[in-house]
C-alpha cells in the first residue's frame, strides 16, 4: 500500500525543513559539537540536513537542490558585500519572473526548437487553433506560430515578466497571441490542441479540465509530463539532448465529464487578460 503523502503545500514544507535543519545546527554549535567550524561550513552542513529532512519528506528532485545550495548561496552572498539595491533588484526580478511559482509549482523553462518543429510536423496539416497554456515567454507560442502560419496560436502565463516579455516579442507575428491569466479560468474549448509543459503538480487538474471542455478528437499534448493513471495515445520522442518525450491525448466522447471548479491558482475569478 502506498505511504500517504504529506498534506501541507510543498513551499510550507520546504520553509518548515529549512527551519528544523537550521534548529538542529544551531543546538549542536550550543552543545559545542560544531564549534570552530566557519560560517560557510556551518551553511553546507544545514544545506545537507534540509535536504536529507526533504528525502524523507519526498520532496520533487528541484526542492532537494534548492534546500542542499540555499543557505550557503545566502552566506557567499552576503560575503560579497553588495550593495542593499542589488538584493532589491534581484528580489524583484525574482518575483516578476516566478511570480506564482509557489502556488503551481511550475517553474519557468521553455520548449526548445526542435520539440516545436516535430509537433508542427507531426500534427495534421490545416489550420488548427493552438493553445499553450503557461506559455511562458511564449518560445511555443512563437515558433509554432511561424511554422504552422495557417494557425492560430494563443498562449496563457501567469508570471507578469515572462507574460509581457513573450507579448512584446510576439508582437509583429499576426497568428500568434499572449495573455497574461490563468489557465484554469480560460475556456478550452475552442482549442484543436492544448499543449502544456509544465510539472507533475497540476497535470490531473489538467486532465480533468481538458475532459471537462475539450471537444471529443481534440487532442492535449503534455511535454515530458505524463497524466497519472491514463495511458496515452501516443508518445513522440523528440532527438534532442535531453530526449523530450510528448505525450498525446485524443479526447474521446467517453472521457469528457462535467466541468470542475477546483483548480484556479489565485482564490477569486479573474478573467484572463492582456498582459
Ligand atoms: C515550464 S514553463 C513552459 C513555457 C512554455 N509553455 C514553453 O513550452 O516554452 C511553464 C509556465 O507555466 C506557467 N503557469 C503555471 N501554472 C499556470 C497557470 N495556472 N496559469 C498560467 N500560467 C501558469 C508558469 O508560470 C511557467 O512560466
Amino acid at each position: 500500500m502506498p505511504s500517504p503523502r504529506p498534506t501541507a503545500s510543498p513551499a510550507t514544507r520546504a520553509l518548515a525543513v529549512q527551519v528544523v535543519a537550521l534548529v538542529f545546527v544551531v543546538l549542536m554549535l550550543r552543545l559545542g559539537v560544531l564549534s570552530g567550524l566557519p560560517l560557510l561550513a556551518l551553511a553546507a552542513l544545514q544545506g545537507a540536513l534540509a535536504a536529507s529532512f526533504a528525502a524523507a519528506l519526498r520532496a520533487a528532485s528541484w526542492w532537494l537542490a534548492i534546500h542542499l545550495f540555499f543557505l550557503p548561496a545566502v552566506v557567499l552572498c552576503a560575503q560579497l558585500g553588495l550593495p542593499t539595491w542589488v538584493w532589491a533588484c534581484g528580489f524583484a526580478l525574482l518575483i516578476v519572473i516566478y511570480w506564482t511559482t509557489f502556488r503551481t509549482q511550475v517553474p519557468l523553462f521553455l520548449s526548445n526548437r526542435k520539440t516545436v518543429a516535430s509537433l508542427a510536423e507531426a500534427l495534421p496539416q490545416g489550420a488548427l487553433r493552438v493553445l499553450d497554456i503557461g506559455s511562458g515567454t511564449g518560445s511555443f507560442v512563437r515558433c509554432f506560430a511561424r511554422l504552422r502560419p495557417d494557425s492560430q496560436v494563443l498562449g496563457i502565463e501567469a508570471a507578469p515578466g515572462p507574460a509581457w516579455l513573450g507579448r512584446w516579442l510576439a508582437r509583429k507575428q499576426e497568428n500568434a497571441k499572449l495573455e497574461r491569466g490563468d489557465f484554469f479560468d480560460a475556456d478550452w474549448s475552442d482549442f484543436d490542441v492544448v499543449y502544456a509543459f509544465l510539472s507533475p503538480a497540476p497535470m490531473q487538474a489538467v486532465w480533468e479540465k481538458a475532459c471537462a471542455e475539450m471537444r471529443p478528437g481534440a487532442v492535449l499534448i503534455s511535454n515530458s509530463f505524463a497524466i497519472p493513471e491514463v495511458e496515452p495515445e501516443g508518445v513522440l520522442a523528440i532527438p534532442d539532448r535531453r530526449k523530450t518525450k510528448l505525450y498525446c491525448y485524443t479526447i474521446r466522447a467517453e472521457q469528457t465529464r462535467p466541468a470542475v471548479q477546483t483548480h484556479r491558482i489565485w482564490p477569486r475569478k479573474s478573467k484572463t487578460r492582456r498582459a
